[in-house]
């Protein structure tokens, strides 16, 4: 869709906001259609005078920075574009000092804002070099992924992959806010559209039957990006984070449960060399397969792992284990952060909208792959 139909075919809606409570760190997400129009008022509502590091990549860039900078100046901000390569492949500290690097140049002070325009790479990087530019100064979400609207933009995590491991080196970083214009996911590729609702469909398993049963209904419509969908499923996802992340700012036990899908999902994007699979499309398969896991285990029925396998199929994910072996798929699995005393730690469905955190030992990972393949581990290349 031509830039100008993005901003100009849809009337905007009314603003959803969404609280997220961390004490002195608190700040909003607020969900507009045609937010990304209002972006120059908004930065200035915020406070903001004088320059602002508008940080996106080159994708993002080709379909909204030219709009952006114009609504941006209107309300005599300096915008300094700051536009990346694409892709996971520069999130890296390099790319994060080429942002430093600008702002040096630039003089940005400590009151200065950065705006993080993009996806997840985008977002990660911007917030990790807000957190260590002059010892940190502030920056706003502006999420254009699913990915990042629903996950990576809430939660403060900050950070960039390294050679030895993805998201190695970061820090924890709260944004001011989070600003999210669903419109903007009319432009995403598809791959990455479905690879989001991934994670939507998480939420739903792990924390809320009801909206697991939304997005049943409304899943041919949320494929076809209709707003008004939209809009309420990435609100309620982000309720979701955002209560989890509330209730556990650093990633102890609560914040566990949002790893579901992601211990096997995490495995199949090291095997795959983060080629094979985008982010979501791994996490697809985790929450099935993870849920057979649960079933074997005699966790959940054999009926909520249909259940959660069908909504992956409408999502148009796949649900299927590739076949490498289970000793790699274990190795893979204890090579993931989320590891205590060799054993791995999982988030198991009891039913939908409720799960468990326990660990899971290798013989029984062993013996549910040689059931569920119907033969020995050993036999799959
Ligand atoms: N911080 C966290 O808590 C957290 C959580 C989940 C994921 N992540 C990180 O997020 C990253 C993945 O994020 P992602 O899935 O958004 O990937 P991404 O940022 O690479 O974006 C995917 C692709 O879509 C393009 N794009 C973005 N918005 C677009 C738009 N509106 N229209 C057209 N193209 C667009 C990008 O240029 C890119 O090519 C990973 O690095 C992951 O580690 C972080
Ligand atoms: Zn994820």
């Amino acid at each position: 869709m031509p830039l100008h139909s993005v901003f100009l075919d849809n009337t905007m809606t009314q603003p959803f906001t969404v609280p997220v409570s961390l004490a002195e760190r608190s700040y909003e997400i607020v969900i507009q259609t045609g937010l990304l129009e209002k972006l120059g008022r908004k930065l200035q509502e915020q406070g903001v005078r004088g320059k602002v590091g508008l940080v996106t990549d080159r994708h993002v860039a080709r379909h909204y920075l030219k709009r952006s900078l114009e609504t941006v100046k209107r309300y005599g901000i300096e915008p300094i574009p700051i536009v990346l390569t694409p892709g996971e492949r520069s999130k890296t500290l390099k790319t994060v000092e080429q942002i430093l690097n600008v702002l040096a140049r630039h003089r940005f002070e400590r009151s200065s804002m950065l705006v993080a325009l993009g996806g997840g790479v985008v977002g990660d990087m911007t917030g990790f070099a807000a957190s260590i530019y002059q010892r940190g100064i502030p920056y706003i979400q502006v999420p254009t992924t699913l990915v990042a609207q629903v996950d990576s933009s809430v939660g403060g995590k900050t950070g960039v992959d390294h050679r030895l491991g993805k998201n190695l080196i970061g820090s924890f970083y709260q944004p001011r806010a989070v600003w999210i214009d669903p419109l903007t996911l009319r432009t995403l590729p598809t791959r990455e559209l479905i690879a989001g609702l991934a994670e939507v469909i998480k939420y739903g398993i792990i924390a809320d039957e009801s909206f697991f049963a939304y997005l049943q209904r409304h899943m041919s419509a949320l494929r076809k990006h209709a707003p008004a969908i939209v809009s309420t499923v990435v609100k309620r996802s982000c309720e979701i984070k955002a209560e989890v992340v509330a209730a556990d700012e650093r990633e102890s036990d609560r914040r566990r449960i949002l790893n579901y899908g992601h211990t096997i999902g995490h495995a199949l994007e090291a095997l795959g060399g983060y080629k094979s699979f985008v982010h979501g499309e791994a996490v697809g398969v985790g929450l099935v397969q993870e849920a057979e896991l649960a079933c074997f285990q005699g966790i959940c029925s054999r009926p909520v792992v249909e259940n959660i396998r069908h909504i992956v199929q409408e999502a148009g994910l796949s649900d299927r284990m590739p076949p490498w072996t289970s000793q790699r798929i274990w190795k893979a699995m204890l090579h993931d952060k989320k590891v205590s005393e060799g054993r791995v730690i999982g988030v198991w469905p009891e039913r939908i909208g409720q799960v468990q955190i326990g660990p899971i030992e290798k013989h029984v990972f062993e013996q549910w792959c040689s059931v569920s393949r119907g033969s020995s581990p050993r036999a799959h290349a």
